[in-house]
């Protein structure tokens, strides 16, 4: 399973990508608000984070409404870098609007995915990618776990050879929130878990490598010590 960061915060974004270990960038409206950003400087935001990630793939979200915007805007989003994703969330629309993008080879990541049922649908309309979201499940109480696993099992049950210009499908393990989360998704077989930086820092760290490293360096500093 590979590591998307979910965030638009360049900082962020700089210093996950120096740890050599990151696939690709998600982003969505909320995580722009965040950075303070502009509704003028949304599109060089996204620039810029799309150079940063020479050539892994970005998500960038459109607000678009109808169909006839979300195509046109996704047009216009996947004009702006090669690695662009058009990111969509799940609904009738956005599915007519996914079937035409993905006829003219522009990738959709379908977002808000709750359900098996809803990632099918994406899966037939010729999104490239489908992110099901496991920590707002948490939030209220129901297993987002559980969910995840559905959607994978019922993707995975399909090659989906045959269906647009790009038959791969990958799942996006989205609203994460823990290393559980993360091991979660791994386990049952999602393609990526997009992680906001804090839970990927939780996944780099604990403190028995903490203590271990400590204990190393007191004993490496006895043996340079030593005469
Ligand atoms: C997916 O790509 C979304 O950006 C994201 O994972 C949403 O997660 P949240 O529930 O933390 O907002």
């Amino acid at each position: 399973m590979r590591f998307f960061i979910d965030t638009a915060d360049l900082d962020e974004i700089r210093e996950a990508l120096s740890w050599g270990c990151l696939a690709g960038v998600t982003t969505n409206p909320s995580l722009y608000a965040r950075t303070g950003g502009a509704l003028a400087d949304f599109e060089g935001h996204m620039l810029k984070i799309c150079e940063m990630c020479e050539g892994l793939p970005v998500s960038v979200e459109s607000q678009a409404k109808t169909v006839e915007d979300m195509v046109a805007d996704g047009r216009r989003l996947a004009a702006l870098a090669p690695n662009v994703v058009v990111k969509l969330p799940i609904c009738a629309e956005s599915l007519a609007a996914t079937h035409q993008l993905a006829s003219e080879g522009v990738r959709v990541n379908m977002t808000l995915v709750f359900t098996a049922t809803q990632a099918l649908l994406a899966a037939n309309a010729g999104a490239r990618y489908i992110s099901p979201f496991v920590g707002r499940f948490d939030d209220i109480a129901e297993d987002g776990v559980s969910q995840l696993a559905d959607v994978v099992a019922c993707i995975g049950n399909d090659d989906w050879s045959g269906r647009n210009v790009d038959d791969r499908v990958e799942i996006i393990a989205a609203s994460i929130r823990t290393p559980n989360h993360v091991t979660q998704a791994a386990l049952l077989g999602a393609d990526i878990a997009t992680v906001p930086f804090g839970a990927l820092k939780k996944c780099l760290r604990h403190p028995l490598t903490d203590q271990g490293m400590a204990s190393f360096d007191a004993d490496w500093a006895k043996v340079t010590s030593a005469r």
